[in-house]
């Protein structure tokens, strides 16, 4: 399987639960659309639409919306929730749209995954008309009070701990995503953060918080004493979070607002 044919799998397994396992997409989805303030009627074309979180709110602003996703399982599922949204399996790479097709181009969550983001872009820009709007949103990593978590990850999973300096990550962030956004010949480019706390009431909460995003997955696959290990190291690691100030997992994105010249 390739990275591309990977990704798509993945999305195609979790279309059902996603947005059960990440329930903040959908009040980003409504603020991106809230910044990108399209007109009723505008064509919006959302990119990687997942479970439609950024297509339905464009629907319910009055626009006229087509969403597209390079997972079969992902446009199905959207399809049948909203069926006045025209879904299609799509790369975002290549967008089966003339020129100039849309006034608003919407990506929730997505530049993150695409192996080529620039390509997406300059595909962006040619579906969009002059004077068109591009909207993007990027979750932003944040170790901060879980360091002791990923900590623990890197010890028993071999994973690499991230460091606080997200800028030598490697990984996109918001100036990254930005100066891509320039390259790619957008103009009046805007930022803004958004700040999501999920507080979570002990251990065992945060425990089943984390199981269907990987971590049963993860400890499965370790040997059975280990997985114990891992379990009763993780407890005592929360329990000390939960004296020291409370559990409460900090989700944070960036909007991206642009103009197409
Ligand atoms: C993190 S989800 C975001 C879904 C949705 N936009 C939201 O805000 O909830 C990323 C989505 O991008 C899709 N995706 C990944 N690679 C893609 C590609 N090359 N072209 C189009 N969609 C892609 C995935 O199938 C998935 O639905």
């Amino acid at each position: 399987m390739t990275s591309t044919e990977q990704g798509r799998h993945k999305y195609d397994q979790l279309a059902d639960k996603y947005e059960e396992i990440f329930p903040y997409v959908a009040d980003v989805g409504r603020l991106l659309v809230d910044h990108a303030r399209p007109a009723a009627g505008a064509r919006v074309l959302d990119v990687g639409a997942g479970r439609g979180a950024v297509a339905r709110a464009a629907l319910a602003a009055g626009c006229d919306v087509t969403a597209v996703d390079a997972s079969a399982g992902m446009v199905a599922r959207m399809a049948m929730d909203f069926p006045d949204i025209v879904a299609r399996q799509m790369d975002a790479g290549g967008l089966d749209f003339p020129d100039g097709s849309f006034d608003l181009v919407t990506a929730g969550f997505v530049m993150q995954v695409l192996p080529d983001p620039d390509v997406a872009l300059a595909e962006f820009r040619r579906v969009l008309a002059p004077g068109g709007t591009l909207a993007l949103s990027l979750e932003k990593q944040t170790v901060g009070r879980l360091r002791w978590l990923f900590e623990l990850a890197g010890e028993f999973f071999g994973v690499p701990v991230p460091g606080d300096d997200e800028e030598s990550s490697g990984a996109m962030t918001s100036r990254r995503l930005n100066a891509l956004i320039e390259q790619a010949g957008f103009t009046d480019l805007a930022t803004d953060s958004v700040e999501m706390p999920v507080p979570l009431a002990g251990p065992e909460a945060l425990w089943d918080w984390l199981r269907p995003r990987g971590l049963t997955d993860a400890v499965g696959r370790l040997p059975a004493e280990q997985a114990e290990q891992f379990h009763i190291r993780f407890l005592a690691g929360a329990e000390h979070m939960r004296t020291a100030g409370g559990i409460s997992l900090d989700f944070r994105a960036t909007l991206h607002v642009a103009s197409r010249p």
